[in-house]
């Protein structure tokens, strides 16, 4: 039997939303979809470095929210917050980054699936001025885990904006670099 899967439209529909959000609470069912999706990502040597606390307590929220600056999201009734642990797959070798990368595609496209929007906010909260700490202390997050990114979760009030992307033909090739096939 052929089953349909309407990944790759899922793919292509998914966008960074960096809009505001209505205020309807998600679902712990969809949540616990989204994190699930998040879990059964693949993980070098299968390790299963990345860890997930989801806030949806809007007090909580709020507390996370006052150690935001400049503040992203504040309207979406969910977060998700990636953990990850520093264990080596075999040797020196950790695959941590790889690992949790693959986490959260996987809940973005699960997120985009279920109806809801999202954006990949790593780069806001990892900075000199480390968000992620101050997030992780709120969560009482163990020392040996860091907090790397959040993903906002709930029904956007608008469209995403489409980035500008590359043409196929600038970055991907049959058989050699830059051939013309
Ligand atoms: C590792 C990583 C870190 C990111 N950090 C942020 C961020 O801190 N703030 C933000 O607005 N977007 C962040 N993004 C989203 C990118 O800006 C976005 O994916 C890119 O502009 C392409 O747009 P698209 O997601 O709509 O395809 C991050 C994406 C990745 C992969």
């Amino acid at each position: 039997m052929v089953i349909k899967m309407n990944v790759i439209e899922t793919i292509s529909k998914r966008h960074s939303y960096r809009g505001t959000y209505k205020p309807d609470k998600v679902p712990r069912e969809d949540l616990k979809k989204i994190m699930q999706a998040g879990l059964d990502a693949p993980s070098g040597c299968n390790k299963q470095t990345t860890s997930l606390i989801c806030v949806d307590d809007s007090d909580t929220l709020k507390e996370i929210h006052a150690v935001i600056n400049p503040p992203i999201a504040e309207s979406a009734p969910a977060m998700i917050c990636v953990l990850t642990k520093r264990i080596n797959a075999y040797r020196d070798k950790c695959f941590a980054i790889q690992d949790y990368s693959a986490a959260i595609e996987n809940m973005l496209l699960a997120i985009v699936e279920l109806g809801y929007q999202s954006c990949w906010f790593e780069g806001h909260i990892t900075d000199d001025d480390r968000i992620c700490d101050k997030i992780a202390k709120i969560l009482n997050v163990p020392e040996e885990y860091d907090l790397v990114c959040v993903l906002p979760v709930g029904i956007a009030e608008n469209e995403p904006l489409l980035p500008r992307k590359k043409e196929f033909s600038e970055r991907a090739w049959f058989n050699s670099f830059m051939s013309k096939e």
